[in-house]
């Protein structure tokens, strides 16, 4: 006599879904080059930042620094610049020396006129566009036009060992 033997249903589950896994393994290994291929590449990543060597720039002093083909001007700045800036009020593009500092004996800001994009000249008292005579103050905040707005302050941090990061990693 033939005996049929019937699956057992537990069994049957227990395959299906070990090969369900191992299916979505292999899925998700067989993706990850490509994947990870659409991370940007260490090379860009190191070009998306600019580090600066706080230690070089004496005070009163200030270092131009190429950050994604742009300058930007870091400032180094008295006690009589922070003083005179924290007092100040911005007219034109009114905003306060406080929101545009980090620490306020360093400014950063993107050396590009906000008027048409010339590069402004350092000044005592700030900056002075060549290209149509805009006028910034050393908080980089616009005193004097046709520039509309005060220069950008790109996104930045200190890092422990007194540099300068700008830009995002
Ligand atoms: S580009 Fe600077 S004032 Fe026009």
């Amino acid at each position: 006599m033939a005996s049929e033997e019937q699956p057992d249903p537990n069994r049957r589950d227990f395959l299906g879904l070990v090969t369900g896994v191992v299916g979505a393994v292999g899925v998700a290994g067989a993706c990850w080059p490509f994947i990870s291929s659409m991370n940007p590449s260490k090379e860009v990543k190191s070009e998306a930042t600019a580090r600066v060597d706080l230690g070089s720039i004496p005070k009163g002093k200030t270092h131009t620094v190429e950050w994604q083909g742009k300058p930007v001007f870091v400032v180094h700045r008295t006690d009589e610049q922070i003083a005179e800036m924290a007092a100040k009020e911005s007219q034109l593009d009114r905003q306060t020396d406080a929101a545009r500092v980090q620490q306020p004996q360093w400014l950063v800001v993107v050396g590009i006129c906000t008027h048409l994009g010339c590069v402004p000249n350092r000044t005592q008292e700030g900056w002075s566009c060549p290209c149509h005579g805009s006028v910034y103050d050393n908080s980089g905040r616009v005193v004097r036009g046709p520039a509309p707005k005060n220069l950008i302050v790109p996104h930045y941090e200190f890092a422990a060992d007194n540099t300068l990061i700008i830009g995002e990693a």
